[in-house]
């Protein structure tokens, strides 16, 4: 069912465990073999099972490592989507294992472990909160005996989520607050990154409960998130605004993953609505934001030239680096388009749209992967020309981001000829029993701690972990 051929024949003699990634993007058992070869890698850049490091998380957290505790959730949302695009199920015990041991102490603090709740941002739970839905929707053997279901554990992040929502309306009239705790900077903010991991989590209880409750809270979220002028009538998504200022003035600021995961939430509200009925007023709201959102998404964040994804404000040239934590924002994004295109038809032209940047970004991105001591190391920049401002960047978030981009067109193909968007079944279907349902995506972005003095942004920098330390005393 792949369109086009476009062979990516590189270097090295096919088969070999130490040669360049190759790729026919047009054949499925190819890709597959290719994301097999690029889990492999990912895995490999997991320490959570060698003694000392933390299970769960890709490595310990700054100040000890480099990688913020959200990013472990982006991993384990990662892995699952290549369990459900590719039927191979060789890390999924590891899988369960690392979610198991991030979750919090019991469902009134849900993926709140003690360790990290002090500089934890909205955001972060709610990644975490996400890879708990996935984990429901794509069917993920069930935690151990004793812990909660993934189904309760992403209401449960939900659920106190809405009570922090609430509790904030004063401020504004809605929106998340990135930080939990107080006296962490960037408890001023309500950031569009917490805000649409909520509604991404919302939208996908409603489609797995069909409980009308979640679609109430989508609804208030993206309302806001339009009136406040996070979301503009051109469906440019921006980064935050601050209560000090009484949100007047949007950090104009644009994050590929923002856009990407409001996408996402919007087609799973899209599909919901239109299994019910398909020419109602919600179910033409949300067709408008999702095929709206996915123009701007793709004219925005896709190279004009050849349709691969980029992250314009930390890759482009004339922009610094991206830090550690932006350095993942690609392989959410793709992982959301990708989970929108499994559950909307229109997202899945091969030659338009989401499902031509997909396959463009995948065929990049492959042939990014001939480098380092395997010989298949893939590269943070798949359009060949950006600055090289990022060229060092390396490992976990590198070859997570790649992992996601050979699974784009997967994806789309798992859905194809499936039934598309309406009835909620099919290879999209998913249901609260943890079933058959074709989601991907899931994002993250966390930080805690400080903002980056850059703007306003709510963008961690390496200090955060010292507030939170100072705060753990606390609290
Ligand atoms: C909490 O930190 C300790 C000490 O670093 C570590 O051993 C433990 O695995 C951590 N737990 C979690 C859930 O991260
Ligand atoms: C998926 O893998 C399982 C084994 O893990 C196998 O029993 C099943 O037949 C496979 N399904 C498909 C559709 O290949
Ligand atoms: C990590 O440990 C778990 C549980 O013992 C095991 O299932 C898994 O295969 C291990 N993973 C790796 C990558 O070593
Ligand atoms: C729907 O979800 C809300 C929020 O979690 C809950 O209070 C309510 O009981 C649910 N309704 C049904 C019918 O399950
Ligand atoms: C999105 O783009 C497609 C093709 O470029 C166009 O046909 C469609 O009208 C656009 N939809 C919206 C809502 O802008
Ligand atoms: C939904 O299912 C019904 C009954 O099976 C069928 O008639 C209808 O065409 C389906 N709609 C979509 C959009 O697939
Ligand atoms: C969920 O599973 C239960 C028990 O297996 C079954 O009775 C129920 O019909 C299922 N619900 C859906 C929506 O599939």
């Amino acid at each position: 069912m792949m369109h086009k051929s476009a062979t990516l024949g590189l270097l090295a003699a096919a088969g070999s465990a130490f040669a360049a990634l190759q790729v026919d993007i047009s054949s499925t058992s190819s890709i597959k073999a290719a994301a097999k070869d690029v889990a492999f890698d990912v895995m490999s850049v997991y320490k959570g099972n060698q003694s000392g490091e933390i299970v769960g998380l890709i490595g310990s957290p700054p100040p000890v490592g480099e990688y913020y505790w959200w990013t472990g959730a982006v991993l384990w949302s990662t892995m699952i989507d290549y369990w459900h695009y590719t039927n191979d199920s060789t890390y999924n015990a590891v899988t369960v294992q690392g979610l198991t041991a991030q979750n919090g102490p019991n469902l009134q603090s849900p993926f709140m472990p003690p360790n990290w709740t002090a500089s934890m941002g909205n955001d972060d739970q709610g990644f975490w909160g996400i890879a708990a839905a996935k984990a429901n929707e794509a069917g993920l053997p069930a935690p151990p005996k004793g812990e909660p279901s993934w189904l309760d554990l992403a209401k449960a992040i939900f659920q106190v989520q809405t009570v922090r929502y609430t509790d904030s309306e004063d401020a504004c009239g809605g929106g998340l607050r990135w930080m939990i705790v107080p006296v962490n900077t960037g408890f001023d903010l309500k950031n569009t990154a917490s805000t649409a991991v909520f509604l991404n989590l919302g939208a996908r209880l409603y489609h797995a409960t069909q409980n009308e409750t979640y679609a109430d809270w989508v609804e208030k979220g993206w309302t806001w998130l339009t009136t406040i002028g996070l979301v503009d009538d051109k469906f440019n998504v921006y980064d935050s605004v601050s209560t000090i200022d009484d949100c007047a003035k949007a950090n104009k600021q644009q994050w590929s993953y923002n856009a990407g995961l409001l996408l996402e939430t919007a087609a799973y509200m899209y599909a919901q609505k239109s299994s019910k009925s398909a020419d109602s007023k919600e179910t033409t709201t949300w067709k408008t934001r999702t095929t709206s959102l996915a123009n701007r998404t793709v004219s925005h964040f896709f190279s004009a030239d050849q349709g691969v994804l980029v992250e314009p404000l930390c890759e482009n040239a004339g922009q610094p680096a991206c830090t550690q934590d932006m350095s993942f924002f690609k392989g959410v994004t793709l992982r959301s388009l990708a989970g929108a295109a499994v559950l909307v038809d229109e997202l899945r032209d091969p030659d338009h749209g989401v499902g031509q940047a997909l396959r463009a970004t995948a065929q990049a991105t492959a042939k990014t992967c001939s480098g380092g001591k395997s010989g298949r190391e893939c590269k943070f920049d798949w359009t060949g020309h950006a600055a090289d401002q990022n060229a060092k960047l390396d490992g976990a978030p590198v070859e997570i981001n790649a992992l996601a981009a050979v699974l784009g067109p997967l994806a789309v193909e798992s859905a194809s000829g499936a039934g598309g968007n309406g009835n909620g079944s099919g290879s999209n279907g998913g249901n609260g029993n943890g079933s058959g349902s074709g989601d991907a995506g899931s994002g993250e972005n966390g930080q805690s701690g400080t903002d980056d003095g850059n703007a306003g942004a709510s963008l961690r920098v390496g200090m955060g972990v010292m507030v939170a330390g100072l705060v753990a005393a606390l609290i």
